[in-house]
């Protein structure tokens, strides 16, 4: 199974996220792959100003909407992983900016959607897990 593909083990059981989380990794793999696929785009080779700064937007926004479900809920890692929402933001924005490196856009796009990937195997199940826990003791 590729990287660009959606896979089942995103899933937290959080409605709203869930389809955030998939809606997000669909989109900006199906960029990637036509990127990539495209022999007009293929050596495309800096990400357009308006891609990027779209695509940070909607990431922003999703960030902004787990931080609110996590204060809502009273997650208690909270701010651990709004930290790592700073950290992936800047990480992001220099990834998705970053036009001396000469990079194909549709590579540039894939490491967006493995550093999506990561965080949320990494930091966001966590949200999943005390979701469930929650509801089984309240
Ligand atoms: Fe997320
Ligand atoms: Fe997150």
């Amino acid at each position: 199974m590729g990287l660009l593909e959606w896979r089942k083990e995103y899933v937290l059981g959080i409605e709203s996220i869930d389809e955030e989380h998939e809606r997000l990794f669909k989109e900006v793999s199906a960029l990637a792959r036509a990127l990539l696929n495209d022999p007009k785009e293929k050596t495309l080779n800096s990400i357009p100003a308006e891609m990027a700064s779209d695509l940070l937007q909607k990431i922003k926004e999703h960030y902004q909407h787990e931080e609110s479900w996590m204060q809502e809920k009273e997650f208690p890692d909270y701010e651990e992983h709004r930290r790592e929402h700073e950290r992936s933001l800047t990480e992001l924005t220099t990834v998705l900016q970053e036009q001396a490196e000469n990079r194909l856009c549709g590579i540039v796009l894939a490491q967006v959607v493995e550093k999506l990937d990561r965080h949320v195997l990494e930091f966001d199940k966590k949200l999943g897990e005390y979701n469930a826990y929650k509801d089984k003791i309240i």
